[in-house]
């Protein structure tokens, strides 16, 4: 591994987009994450190696929200054969923003992706008729791809986003109309928002998310949790559309396959050497994390690290 990357050297990274908080905007349509602290900030690094890095408020849990959807991807990869789920979604950028209703009337009902709310909605919908029980499903994984058996959900979260879901429902309902929603609205809602509310740290996520850098395998777990090449599919979604209509300029600045939240989390992937996490509530306009953002660009320029 890089013999820059060491603790000190996310130390001095935070400080340096430390300055930049202040600049962006907690999500506030979500009641419950508008009550965030806006000046924390923490980052995790883990290597296929074995190796673990941690700055600032690594172990801080916070609401993983749309994380969670390449989380929900990988579940349905496990449980569908590759054409049946991009049947119903595609593959392609939104260049939306990421709750936006458009394109989905324009595009008869199919999402555009997996990472934007419609996509993980029509995820969510194949899990429930999959699965018996999909949200115990989804903590008994990330509880075993972390090696937290006490992760979970947050219940105020997840009931906020249900007091407010006005729009995600309107995605629903009229995927439905389309034929491209199979279960009840209200319980892949409830699953959905469950999903998005798990609390997860960066430290958390970084390990949880190691798979993606290690060719679908966890390095403590015997089973792969899903095939190389799947690996390397989700992490090219990630390119594409793990930034929303701000996948552009994350690719330009960054250069890794990467998926925000509204959390103000961030997981970026260097294919065969670590997994990144970091957290900053301040989002930029696209619903990224402004600091987070900064903090992978400064952390790539600095170990050398780019996928182009
Ligand atoms: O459904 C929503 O709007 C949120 N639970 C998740 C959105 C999100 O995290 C978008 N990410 N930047």
């Amino acid at each position: 591994m890089p013999g820059l990357l060491d603790n000190q050297l996310l130390e001095d990274i935070l400080a340096q987009v430390r300055p930049l908080i202040g600049r962006g905007k907690v999500a506030d349509y979500i009641p419950a994450l508008a009550e965030i602290p806006g000046n924390k900030l923490g980052i995790s690094v883990c290597t296929v190696d074995g190796e673990v890095f941690s700055a600032g408020d690594a172990t801080e849990r916070f609401s993983i929200q749309s994380i969670s959807k390449v989380l929900s991807l990988t579940l349905a990869m496990g449980r569908y054969d590759e054409h049946e789920i991009w049947q119903r979604v595609g593959k392609e950028p939104s260049g939306q923003p990421f709750n936006s209703l458009l394109q989905l009337e324009l595009e008869q009902g199919k999402p555009r992706n997996p990472f934007i709310n419609a996509g993980a909605l029509v995820v969510c919908d194949m899990l429930q008729t999959r699965l018996s029980a999909p949200k115990q499903r989804m903590l008994e994984v990330v509880r075993a791809l972390a090696e937290q058996p006490d992760l979970a959900y947050d219940g105020r979260v997840a009931k906020s986003e249900f007091e407010h879901s006005a729009r995600n429902a309107a995605i629903a309902w009229l995927m439905k109309s389309f034929g491209n929603f199979d279960n009840d609205v209200i319980t892949v809602l409830h699953n959905y928002f469950h999903y998005c509310a798990l609390k997860m740290s960066c430290l958390e996520l970084a390990k949880t998310f190691l798979f993606l850098a290690n060719q679908g395998r966890a390095l403590h777990l015997d089973e792969p949790i899903i095939t190389a090449q799947q690996a390397r599919q989700i992490n090219a979604l990630m390119v594409t559309s793990g930034m929303y209509d701000g996948a552009g300029e994350f690719a330009y600045r960054v250069g890794m396959p990467g998926k925000s939240g509204v959390g103000g989390g961030i997981i970026a992937i260097v294919p065969h050497e670590m997994s990144i996490a970091v957290w900053c509530p301040e989002l930029d306009a696209s619903g990224n994390s402004l600091a987070g953002t900064a903090a992978l660009e400064i952390l790539a320029q600095r170990i050398g690290r780019s996928i182009f």
